[in-house]
């Protein structure tokens, strides 16, 4: 046994964590997962009636609106779940935003600015909110959302695919820097997850879920759940000497590298 820690089999049981982007998707679903598996949460969201909608049976106090773009209200965010909670445990970055798709030569700078603020600037916001906390407790797990199209190129993604490796970036530069003060910093990185963005952008036509499901070795995309057992697991003391790393949760997306189809390769 190496050092003091107590694995619990309820994994984050007693864990004091807040999650941003928890009014929808993947955010919405880890949070209840973190629940289920013994956490006391802060949940928040830039879309404060979507948030409390969802998270009806929590206090309110415990649902905060943020703007993860916003530096004060960031730190707002920390400074208050800190005091709600008696310290802060864990912080999952959920809120994001996917990408205006558009030929290099055709996309407006302003949509550009936006999808690299929300999902870059907002995370180190957050993370360096989180951290200011973290390293004065000594201890702490920060989860970070990069994503497959952070390792992989996709044409005309120029926003989102860049930001996200970025955001990988960001999380090994956190991780080295803050180690040493008992604070970890990991990263996922998710294929195509089933969440209501994804099932709209199927019924519009703007994503071809076969061609998806063709495309990765387990035949089908992720579940929300799927992302958020990783991140409790990042969270959790499981996870006590990884820090630093970008966990794909992927059905294998990023292992593949055949011409085509999986099944025709
Ligand atoms: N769904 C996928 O297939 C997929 C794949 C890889 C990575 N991701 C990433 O996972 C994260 C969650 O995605 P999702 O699919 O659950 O999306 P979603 O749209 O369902 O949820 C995102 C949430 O973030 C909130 N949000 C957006 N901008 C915000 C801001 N500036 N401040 C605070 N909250 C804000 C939204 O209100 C929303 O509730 C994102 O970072 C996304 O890039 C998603």
């Amino acid at each position: 046994m190496v050092g003091e820690t107590q694995l619990s089999p309820e994994w984050l049981s007693g864990k004091r964590i807040v999650v941003t982007g928890a009014a929808s998707g993947i955010g919405l679903g880890a949070a209840q997962l973190f629940q289920r598996l013994g956490a006391e949460l802060v949940v928040a969201d830039r879309d404060h009636p979507a948030l409390i909608k969802a998270w009806s049976e929590l206090a309110p106090a415990r649902c905060q609106q943020v703007d993860v773009v916003d530096e004060a209200a960031c730190e707002a965010l920390m400074a208050s779940a800190h005091a709600l909670l008696g310290g802060i445990d864990g912080v999952f970055n959920s809120a994001g935003v996917s990408d205006v798709v558009a030929p290099a030569l055709e996309v407006a700078i302003a949509d550009w600015q936006r999808v690299t603020d929300i999902n870059l600037r907002g995370t180190f916001l957050v993370c360096r909110a989180a951290g200011r906390i973290m390293l004065a407790q000594g201890s702490g797990s920060i989860v970070t959302i990069s994503s497959v199209n952070g390792v992989t190129g996709i044409p005309r993604r120029h926003a989102y695919g860049p930001a996200k490796a970025a955001i990988a970036q960001l999380t090994r530069t956190l991780a080295c820097e803050w180690a040493g003060a008992g604070v970890r910093v990991n990263s996922l990185a998710p294929t195509y997850i089933r969440t209501p963005m994804i099932d709209r952008l199927s019924a519009e036509g703007k994503v071809d879920v076969g061609r998806l499901e063709r495309r990765t070795p387990m035949g089908r995309l992720g579940e929300v759940e799927e992302v958020g057992a990783a991140a409790a697991f990042l969270l959790s003391d499981w996870s006590r000497f990884l820090t630093g790393v970008l966990l794909p949760v992927d059905g294998g997306w990023l292992a593949y590298g055949g011409p085509g189809d999986v099944e025709t390769a």
